[in-house]
Parts: structure tokens; sequence; C-alpha cells
């Protein structure tokens, strides 16, 4: 079955501060997004759609993106407006039963074996994503700082990308969707009334979103490279 993929490329990087915006950040010799890129072209898809911000220097001039497959949009404020300006490019090209991968430019770590899991419940009518239990033991804090609970992890996942849904149910369940609550395609997608299912990924698919994490993804890729 034939496929597409988005990748939000958009975002500044808050939370880890610098210069250059994590996405292009060195990683092994390599661009972070490169990285990434990289593993998802692996998968075969039609076309793969980066999203970047409005002028970004660094996309222009970033080597290794030259895949004939890989296409430009633009992107937006949220990470949602910049999901919908990928998939606004794929307009006219996807049909609306084409499977269509979501996936950030700054999971770097994700590998060909859980795309093709993910892939493979494609078959899914609510769209699927990858998720690990979550392990860590749930504290809910007051704005003192004080613990009022430890909440139970049992049915707790944690979210991943990519995530999978066909092109038509995505469109329409992110054109009805808004709201900071709506911070992955997933929530768009129950918000719409869908039952997204989990596919189980693997705990070194990490986001980088602190500084700490760009070490973290090294170490995880020359392990998966020694593996
Ligand atoms: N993203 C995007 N458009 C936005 C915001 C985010 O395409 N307006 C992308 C980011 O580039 C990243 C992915 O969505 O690949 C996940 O977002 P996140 O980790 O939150 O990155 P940033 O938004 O850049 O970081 P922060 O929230 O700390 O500012
Ligand atoms: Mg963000």
């Amino acid at each position: 079955m034939r496929h597409w993929i988005v990748v939000p490329a958009a975002g500044s990087g808050r939370r880890f501060g610098g210069g250059v915006p994590k996405q292009y950040l060195e990683l092994g010799g390599r661009p972070v997004i490169i990285h990434a890129l990289e593993r998802l072209l692996c998968s075969n898809p039609v076309a793969l759609v980066v999203v970047v911000a409005p002028g970004d220097e660094y996309w222009q001039r970033l080597a290794g993106r030259d895949d004939p497959r890989i296409l430009t949009a633009v992107g937006g404020a949220e990470r949602i407006d910049s999901v919908r300006a990928g998939l606004a490019l794929l307009a006219g090209r996807a049909a609306p039963e084409d499977p269509v991968l979501v996936h950030d430019a700054v999971r770097p770590c994700v590998t060909p074996d859980d795309i093709r899991a993910l892939l493979a419940a494609a078959d899914h009518p609510g769209g699927a994503v990858l998720a690990v239990p979550v392990a860590d033991t749930l504290k809910r804090v007051d704005t003192t700082g004080r613990v009022t609970a430890t909440e139970s992890r049992a049915g707790l996942w944690a979210a991943q990308t990519p995530q999978l849904c066909r092109y038509g149910a995505l469109v329409a369940a992110l054109a009805g969707a808004g709201g900071a609550a709506i911070t992955d395609e997933a929530a768009a997608l129950e918000a719409a009334g869908h039952h997204p299912r989990v596919v189980p990924g693997r705990r070194d698919n990490i986001k980088i979103t602190w500084p700490a994490d760009l070490a973290l993804a090294a170490a995880i890729l020359a392990a998966q490279e020694r593996a």
C-alpha cells in the first residue's frame, strides 16, 4: 500500500534554547533532521513533506536533503498548523484512503522496524500511534510544589511519533481541531470521535526537547549502530 509522510520541522525550540534550532544541530556528524529523514525514507513513501519555518535558511543550506521524494511546505505558529500545511501540500496527490505518517523532525532515533510495524496497522480505522507504557511513578503536584496524589500508571502510555492515519480522516480531524490540548494527531482524531490504537514502540525513540536530550540521542544512535 502506498503511503505519504509529513515531518513538522517549523519549531523554534524554545525549551532547548540556543541560536540554532534543535532540528539542525549536529548529532553524530549529521544534523538531527537528516537522521529522521533517512530513517523515514527507508519506508519508501511516495513523497515526504518537510514543513519548515517561514524563511528558514538552515533548511535552504542543508546538505543531504536532495532526495527527489522530499517536498517542502511552510509551517505556522503551532505544531498543528505546520501539520495542516504539510497535508495541504498533498491535496490532489494523496487519495483520501492513503495512509499518512506524521513524524517529528526532532525524533532522530526512530527505527525502520518501528515504522514498518506502524504501517502494518494502517487498516485500523481510527489511526495508530507508536507509544510505550509509562514507567515512572506519577505524582500530581500543586502550584506550590506539594504532592497531592500518586496517580495510577495502569493503562497509561506515552505517545511518540510517527503517528498514522488515512489522509482524508486526518485532514478532516485537524480541520475541526483547535486549542492547546491538541498536541498530536491522535488527540485531533480522538476529538473527532475516533479511537486510535497504540503500536508498542521502543523507549529509545526519544524527542529532543531539552539540551540533555542531545547527548542521550547521540548515545542511542551509537548503540543502535553497534546492535
Ligand atoms: N513544530 C512545527 N511547527 C511549530 C511548532 C513545532 O513544525 N509551530 C515541530 C518541531 O519543529 C518539532 C515537532 O513539531 O519537530 C515537535 O515539537 P517540539 O518538540 O515542541 O519543538 P519546538 O516547538 O521547536 O520546541 P518548543 O516547544 O520547546 O519551543
Ligand atoms: Mg513545541
